[in-house]
């Protein structure tokens, strides 16, 4: 029996769960279940991360307590988590007792280690509203392309990383004034004298094959940066015990956040803390976002090696969340909170479709409206939960047959695939479990369809036939249902009422039931109806729009005149002149890559009917021509054809935005149809 202890970032205290967050959760429960269910000791620790400057100002501007905003927020966060059948062994807040001594503990180890240097940093001090800033607090021009508008850490259009201070005309985010630099001493990571503790853990091992080539070949090929690791007062967190007025940085202690929570565990459950962090033979694994690489492969082992705790046997990290093959967005009602999803679809969907699309590479994973409803129905719907719809009530009397019949050597064959299965739930691989388990679905169907105990209940001779067929069917059933049980541990569970039997072991897969009643059937689990999906997005959509209202109201709509800056609006036209430009509606019916063209996308254009234009546009960099399909755009219909290098193109869509990937088609508000003027 392995002894493993799991944990999923922790989340902010500062917003709520959505979609995109829940793939992690998701992705780490149903590891978790899983490793229970082959009988390893496995405890799943999450908790609120709680500090940083972003609590301050929410709590501000909430006019009440940090502490109050974090109550409510976690509150928040377990119910929105409990709701997805999240189940944490332990779910803790870094604002904790456990927590503030561990930070010291590691501290203290830190500087024994001489690890910890003072240095003096020049910080943006925003006058206004009397704090320092926190990098993401801060845009400016990016001091290496010159592009305009880009976070404080690293800019989004050429990845260069900086400090904030070295922004072009940096610009306070919270009051929209220039930010003033004051000089502090602040407490530094020498993160270079743990290099050796960071590069031998640094393996094939421990993390993904891309995430150790990219480390090697980046921060581990220089020496490694120090990182600041405190921040002068006033700050939500924890004062620096030798460093008065000073508080431990937010990163530092979150990670600290998973120690802590063990901790609270451990005391809940006669356990010691040192038999799960100080011990060789706990394994340790971090399921993250592939944007906080950083703080889990370098910074953690250092502190971990500090304060002589055991390294992460596994760092597991995944990609983002498209929508559609877009990035989630609250305008498109895209961006769908943890609530909202649970007030319109159940749960178990989103589990299983998650499941599906998930493997250990770090991909960006997408969400097709469309796909999700047809996958879930056809498979989870169509293909499992059917064979129990269709011979449980058969057997409602008579119960399971005494001895298990003969079904050709679909039960032994369903037992031993239960190998292969656990080694892809075990590598993460959750997309080819769950394929390997509608594969065997694809197997139990046709036994149901060939036998059809409906016909076989019409004739009375044929009782036993139909006792015999349906205990195969529901055996198989069960099967499955095992299988899937990290999944969709809701339907497992009516699955073990059916039973009555808790089917909560790998193992039981192996061995099948017979002579036994069953418990009335219960539904299991309701069509997708797409309908409600188009009611989530547009409640999606009413949300964005009333929070746009209130920003507005508030005055704090988040537009520079960096754009107008980069491109003045141009002379003045006639109302003729304008109305020359004939705009109309088209939609994409076809996009295709055009081969050896570095920007362009070839798009045949419906404008009704029998219309159809072909255009070259050149909107490669930012959208995939599958992505564009079936979409409405709006084309310059009358433009001169223009002979160009890869054939002719008859007209222009019409796009916003600087270029490159950062071009955004325009798209008329749905009700608009092909062909259409704009005016
Ligand atoms: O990126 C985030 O959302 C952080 N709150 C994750 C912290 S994970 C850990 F290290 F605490
Ligand atoms: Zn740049």
């Amino acid at each position: 029996m392995r002894q493993i202890l799991v944990t999923s970032a922790l989340p902010y205290a500062n917003g709520h769960i959505h979609i995109g967050h829940l793939v992690e959760y998701i992705q780490t429960d149903i590891w978790v279940r899983f490793q229970k269910m082959r009988g390893n000791r496995c405890i799943y620790i999450c908790a609120d991360d709680t500090h940083g400057a972003a609590i301050t100002l929410r709590a501000q501007a909430e006019k009440r307590s940090e502490i109050d905003v974090i109550t409510e927020m976690s509150q928040a966060h377990q119910a929105d988590f409990a709701g997805f059948g999240i189940e944490f062994d332990q779910y803790g807040s870094t604002h904790s007792d456990e927590n503030r001594a561990l930070c010291a503990d590691i501290w203290e180890g830190l500087n024994k280690a001489g690890l910890i240097v003072t240095e003096d940093v020049e910080q943006f001090f925003d006058t206004e509203k009397g704090v320092y800033l926190a990098d993401r607090f801060i845009r400016g021009t990016c001091p290496n392309c010159g592009s305009k508008d880009q976070p404080g850490d690293n800019c989004s259009k050429c990845d260069a990383v900086y400090e904030a201070t070295e922004l072009i005309d940096p610009i306070s985010q919270i009051s929209n004034s220039t930010p003033e630099l004051r000089r502090t001493p602040h407490k530094f990571i020498d993160v270079e004298k743990a290099r050796d503790t960071i590069a031998n853990w640094i393996d094939d091992d421990t993390l993904p094959e891309q995430t150790v080539n990219q480390l090697k070949g980046s921060y581990l090929h220089e020496p490694l940066k120090q990182k600041d690791l405190s921040r002068p007062g006033p700050y939500f967190g924890f004062e620096i015990p030798d460093f008065e007025g000073n508080y431990w940085y937010v990163w530092y202690d979150a990670p600290i956040g998973y120690i802590a929570t063990t901790h609270q565990w451990c005391k809940a459950n006669g356990e010691e803390l040192d038999a799960w962090w100080r011990n060789e033979d706990c394994e340790i694994h971090h399921f993250i976002g592939k944007d906080i690489t950083y703080f889990h492969t370098i910074l953690w082992p250092a502190m971990l090696e500090a304060g002589d705790f055991q390294l992460p046997a596994k760092v597991r990290i995944h990609g983002f969340l498209t929508v559609d093959g877009e990035k989630m967005s609250k305008s498109k009602g895209t961006f769908v909170r943890a609530t909202s999803y649970l007030d319109h679809l159940d749960p178990t969907y989103l589990r299983y479709y998650y499941a599906t699309k998930l493997n250990s590479r770090i991909e960006d994973i997408d969400l097709n409206l469309e796909e999700f409803a047809t996958r879930v129905n056809s498979e989870l719907v169509g293909k499992v939960v059917n064979i129990a719809s269709r011979s449980a009530k058969f057997v409602a009397k008579t119960g399971l047959s005494d001895t298990y019949p003969d079904d050709g050597g679909l039960f032994e064959k369903f037992a031993k695939a239960g190998d292969d299965i656990a080694a892809h739930y075990e590598a993460g691989d959750f997309s080819k479990a769950t394929r390997a388990i509608i594969e065997l679905a694809d197997l139990a169907n046709p036994y149901v369809e060939e036998n059809a105990p409906w016909e076989l209940k019409k004739d009375e001779t044929k009782a036993q036939e139909l006792q015999d067929v349906c205990t195969v069917a529901l055996n198989l059933f069960r099967q499955l249902a095992i299988y899937l049980g990290p999944v969709i541990p809701g339907i497992t569970e009516k699955v073990s009422t059916l039973f009555d039997e808790p089917l909560t072991s790998w193992d039981q897969a192996k061995t099948p039931v017979t002579g036994k009643t069953l418990n009335k059937f219960k539904h299991l689990v309701q069509r997708v109806d797409p309908a409600k999906i188009e009611a989530m997005i547009e409640a999606g959509k009413e949300a964005a729009a009333a929070e746009a209202k209130l920003n507005a109201a508030a005055g704090s709509w988040d537009d520079s005149s960096d754009a107008l800056d980069a491109e003045p609006i141009q002379p003045e036209i006639s109302f003729d002149d304008f109305a020359k430009l004939d705009l109309r509606v088209a939609r994409v019916v076809e996009a295709n890559e055009v081969p050896k063209a570095n920007k362009l996308v070839q798009l045949t254009l419906s404008l009704g009917g029998d219309e159809t234009r072909n255009v070259f546009a050149g909107i490669k960099a930012a959208y995939k021509p599958e992505d564009l399909e079936g979409k409405l755009v709006v084309m310059v219909a009358n433009l001169a054809p223009r002979k160009m290098k890869f054939g002719v193109s008859e007209g222009m869509v019409i796009a916003a935005g600087p270029g490159k990937d950062e071009i955004y088609l325009l798209s008329p508000d749905s009700g608009a149809v092909p062909g259409q003027r704009v005016s």
